[in-house]
């Protein structure tokens, strides 16, 4: 089949855009308002952009309260999400008010950041501290705003629980950490090999793909 997603023809049942960009990381996101209320929220747009220096997006339907903090206190920390800690991811996705805490209502305990104050997931095993850089705005085709954005930040600061460091590197085996698949499908990680890249490729400074 073939169909264009400005016309929705897919005949589907539910539109397969999202089934076919997978798996997704997804970036757990916990900020504070500027009022002091600890937000957390699961985003799967999200990736990391660059790496030296390390920047990171979440793309936000509407503007939701991750982005209106991170806006505001131009701060934000991205919590790796894990299968045992799946539940809690998904119980932070559910509309809670702008005055309610996430964390507060699952019993989730927070840990202190080093460079940013909005706290992280103590049970993550790994947490990006960011500052806020700019939205992008996405337009419709005539150019207008749709209320989708797309949010950039700089990573300021990383977490990194040191049992999950071995030999010098960061190993994730045993830990499953979660990816966002389509519908209401998730994927864990758990198989892992490595490649060497071509001998004559050069990697240049800043892209580490
Ligand atoms: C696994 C998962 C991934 C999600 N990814 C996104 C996303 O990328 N963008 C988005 O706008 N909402 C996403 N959502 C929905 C938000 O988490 C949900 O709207 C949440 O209430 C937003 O919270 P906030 O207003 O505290 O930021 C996702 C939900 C789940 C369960």
């Amino acid at each position: 089949m073939h169909y264009d997603p400005r016309k929705k023809n897919h005949g589907l049942p539910h539109d397969p855009f999202l089934s076919l960009v997978v798996p997704r990381p997804i970036g757990w996101i916990s900020t504070v308002s500027r009022s002091g209320v600890v937000n957390l929220a699961p985003y799967s747009y999200f990736s990391a952009m660059c790496s030296r220096p390390p920047h990171v997006v979440f793309g936000s339907g509407g503007r939701k309260d991750s982005q209106r903090n991170a806006e505001e206190t131009g701060e934000f920390v991205c919590n790796l999400a894990t299968f045992d800690l799946r539940e809690e991811m998904n119980q932070s996705s559910a509309d809670y008010g702008q005055e309610e805490s996430e964390p507060q209502a699952i019993g989730l305990e927070l840990a202190p950041s080093i460079n940013v104050r909005a706290p992280r997931v103590a049970r993550a095993p790994a947490a990006l501290e960011c500052q806020y850089i700019k939205t992008i705005d996405i337009p419709d085709e005539q150019g207008n705003p749709i209320s989708h954005s797309i949010v950039l930040g700089r990573v300021v600061g990383i977490y990194i629980n040191d049992q999950i460091i071995r030999d010098g590197q960061v190993d994730l085996r045993g830990l499953g950490v979660l990816s966002r698949l389509g519908y209401t499908e998730y994927g864990v990680l758990d198989t892992i090999f490595a490649m060497a890249r071509p001998a004559s490729t050069q990697v240049k400074s800043g892209h580490g793909g």
